[in-house]
């Protein structure tokens, strides 16, 4: 399955292979569009109130910190029932993963029938869902948990579905009559003579039409500036895989060093001065817990997620989890740093490329996230300055993120060993 569009700014991107998620090989969907990422963009969207993850704030703002849940594709594919859903709802609340702060349970492709009603309605499968959505919504909710849906903005989604194309206005209005709180909207199969930013722009008008506040997931594979006042959260590049190295490439797509994004017209190092409260670069979901990763790349995952202010939508199985899966995917230190109220998307601060040193303004003075990333095959020495993190204090309280454990007010600087491909992640304030 190959990209259809050229994209301008950084060349073609092709999307590689078939799927292995659920045993499901995406079908019936060319990928293609062409569109021009254009320049910078100044984004929208005010901070205010109270809120919890990645909902609505009492001021009204969509997604104020990153979206916070779990999605269906990256451990199920196209295997997905009411029951499952349901049980992953369950999971949610008893692994305290709800606790911690996830909210949304999101259906991906493959819930819909594989035609709409005789009045254009779009329909769930009535084998996997046979209590309908409503039902499930009212399920979901009445957990303390919000529901979301997956289409896309051509003619048929990637795995072959109905797309919205055209049915924007009906559809949306479906989902607000079932309850949705999330729509991930994907771009496969766009209609002849059809453009990506239009398509895009008529879901977006049609689900803040439909009377329901319904986060908007834009799903295109790359970044386009006027993403940024179109959804909440935009992909940054092609889907995720288990792996190290798709971990790697997706970090340095969203957030690193790589040429595609120190392009000048983005500023180096990239796309994270895109990111702020109602309105994130989202560099795909989790796949902690999925088993082709060490649980030390898994943390690495999970913090370097975090310290770019990303969504954390967590894609295994919440109802079999290992305890360090859970360990990881609860871990409230790194969440917080994830979830500021601030959003500030960190950036690498180091010259290095393998024993890497991130960063990320955190409210409070003088306070910061940092990891401390080491790509190498061996363990070794990271060190972090506190003026290399603008710090005016000579001193600083230091906090270890994953062993929960405060290390007291040290001077100038800190260095720790960091095991291979792991991270260690700190909060530092001035005093
Ligand atoms: C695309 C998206 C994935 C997933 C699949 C479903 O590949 O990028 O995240 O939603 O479609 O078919």
């Amino acid at each position: 399955m190959a990209t259809g569009g050229s994209m301008a700014n950084g060349g073609n991107l092709t999307t590689g292979g078939s799927k292995t998620a659920g045993g499901t090989t995406s079908s019936g969907g060319s990928k293609g569009g062409t569109s021009a990422a254009g320049g910078a963009t100044s984004a929208g969207g005010a901070n205010g109130g109270s809120t919890s993850a990645g909902g609505t704030t009492s001021t009204g703002v969509l997604a104020a910190t990153p979206p916070m849940g779990w999605n269906s594709w990256n451990k199920f594919g196209g295997s997905i029932t009411d029951t499952l859903v349901r049980g992953i709802a369950d999971a949610m609340v008893s692994s305290g993963m709800q606790a911690a702060g996830y909210q949304f349970i999101n259906i991906d492709d493959m819930w819909q029938a594989s035609s709409r009603d005789s009045s254009g309605n779009i329909v769930p499968d009535s084998g996997k869902f046979p209590n309908g959505m409503k039902a499930l919504a009212d399920y979901v909710h009445s957990k303390g948990l919000k529901l979301g849906l997956y289409s896309d903005r051509g003619t048929k989604t990637c795995s072959g579905r109905p797309g919205s194309y055209s049915y924007e206005t009906k559809d949306a209005q479906t989902y607000a009559s079932w309850g949705v709180d999330y729509l991930k909207y994907d771009n496969c199969s766009p209609a002849a003579g059809s453009n990506m930013q239009t398509d895009y722009t008529n879901m977006s008008n049609a689900l803040k039409a439909s009377g329901r506040p319904i986060v908007f997931s834009i799903c295109a594979w790359w970044f386009y500036s006027w993403e940024t006042t179109t959804g909440q959260l935009w992909r940054t590049g092609t889907d995720i895989k288990d792996n190290w190295a798709s971990f790697t490439s997706l970090l340095d797509k969203n957030g690193g060093w790589t040429s595609r994004y120190t392009d000048a017209s983005y500023g180096s190092p990239g796309l994270a001065q895109y990111a702020g409260p109602g309105h994130w670069n989202d560099p795909d979901m989790l796949e902690v817990g999925n088993g082709g990763m060490t649980d030390t790349e898994y943390q690495s995952h999970f913090s370097l997620w975090a310290i770019m202010a990303s969504p954390l939508i967590a894609g295994n199985d919440l109802a079999n989890m290992s305890a360090s899966t859970k360990n990881t995917l609860t871990n409230t230190d790194v969440i917080a740093v994830d979830q500021d109220p601030l959003g500030i998307q960190g950036k690498p601060i180091s010259t290095s490329t393998t024993l890497e040193v991130w960063s990320k303004k955190l409210s409070g003075t003088e306070a910061y996230a940092v990891a401390l990333f080491n790509r190498t095959a061996a363990s070794a020495s990271i060190t972090v300055t506190w003026t290399s993190l603008g710090m005016t204090s000579t001193s600083a309280t230091v906090r270890d993120l994953w062993s929960h454990t405060d290390l007291g007010s040290i001077a100038t600087q800190y260095t720790a060993t960091v095991p291979s491909h792991g991270v260690v992640m700190l909060k530092v304030v001035g005093s």
